[in-house]
């Protein structure tokens, strides 16, 4: 499949907050959409049909994968929940939807990972997508095992497979850690049409960010691809600068987990010890 002869696309979790966005994005580049959710969806267009379905239901989801040519799994959980919850929706579900996708043919998945699978990783260090794992929390751990589930099926079962490790998604760098891990919606959208299209995509895991050279992530798997990211988070510096400045050396905050490391609030949740193992 190429954008051009746009192709039919099923999102899960479609109806939160990455899912409303990208969605728009995928029909300004000529795909329809199979919207898959929990909560219902009211405002479909017509490139789009919306199904009400819980992604650990197998069976439901195989049939409404039916004559997809792709899936965009972003359905999990999104917070630190405690592990049950982890466990039915990042893992069983992410079972369940990968399944589901090989049981109705479906060999193509672009997987919504997390910066947080690497988010206690010093804040200063420079990352690609060799980085040893180190979530900071449970969500982390939960997104983790999507990534590792979607590389088995492409070396065993034959599917291709795109994992965005992805930062943050907004309009603009909301503060100094997002300078290093913002994604841009239209920079979304290029990422996701890549996982969907290219030719020879195997497995990869790449980061979801926009240009934000020197920082975070060294994306050169995501450029090998052909991404070209159009959007860059230098120009907002001295504005998020102003409003979120870098703390006084020694103080409290420039110790804290979240001021370490990568993964911000993630990091200092329930945080026992020394920061000091968090330093380079
Ligand atoms: N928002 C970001 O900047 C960001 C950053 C990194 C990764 N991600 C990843 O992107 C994906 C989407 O994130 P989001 O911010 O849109 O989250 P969200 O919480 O806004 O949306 C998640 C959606 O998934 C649905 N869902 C959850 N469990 C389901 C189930 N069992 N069956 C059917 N639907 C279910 C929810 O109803 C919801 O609509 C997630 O995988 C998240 O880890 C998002």
């Amino acid at each position: 499949m190429t954008e051009a002869n746009h192709g039919l696309i099923a999102i899960t979790g479609a109806a939160g907050l990455v899912g409303t966005g990208l969605r728009q994005q995928l029909r300004e580049r000529g795909y329809r959409l199979v919207l898959l959710d929990r909560k219902p969806l009211t405002d479909c267009t017509d490139r789009e049909t919306a199904v009400l379905v819980d992604i650990t239901d197998q069976a439901a989801v195989t049939r409404h994968l039916a004559g997809c040519d792709a899936v965009v799994h972003l359905a999990s959980c999104t917070t630190d929940a405690p592990w049950p919850e982890q466990v039915t929706l990042s893992v069983e579900g992410s079972i369940s939807l990968f399944e589901a996708a090989r049981a109705a043919g479906v060999m193509r998945v672009v997987y919504a990972s997390s910066h947080h699978v690497v988010g206690y990783h010093p804040r200063s260090s420079v990352l690609d997508e060799r980085a040893v794992l180190k979530p900071d929390s449970r969500y982390g751990v939960g997104k983790a095992f999507g990534e590792s589930i979607g590389a088995m099926m492409a070396y065993k079962y034959d599917m291709r497979v795109l994992a965005i490790r992805i930062g943050n998604v907004n309009t603009k760098p909301i503060d100094r850690r997002r300078l290093g891990n913002w994604i841009s919606w239209r920079d979304l959208g290029q990422l996701v049409s890549l996982g969907v299209t290219h030719p020879t995509l195997r497995f990869e895991v790449v980061y979801g960010v926009s240009d934000t050279t020197g920082r975070d992530y060294d994306n050169h798997a995501a450029y090998a691809l052909g991404y070209r990211p159009q959007d860059r988070s230098e120009p907002f510096e001295t504005e998020v600068l102003a409003q979120d400045p870098v703390p006084a050396q020694g103080s409290a905050q420039a110790l804290a987990p979240s001021e370490l490391t990568k993964g911000g609030a993630f990091s200092d949740n329930e945080f026992t010890g020394s920061p000091e193992r968090l330093l380079p």
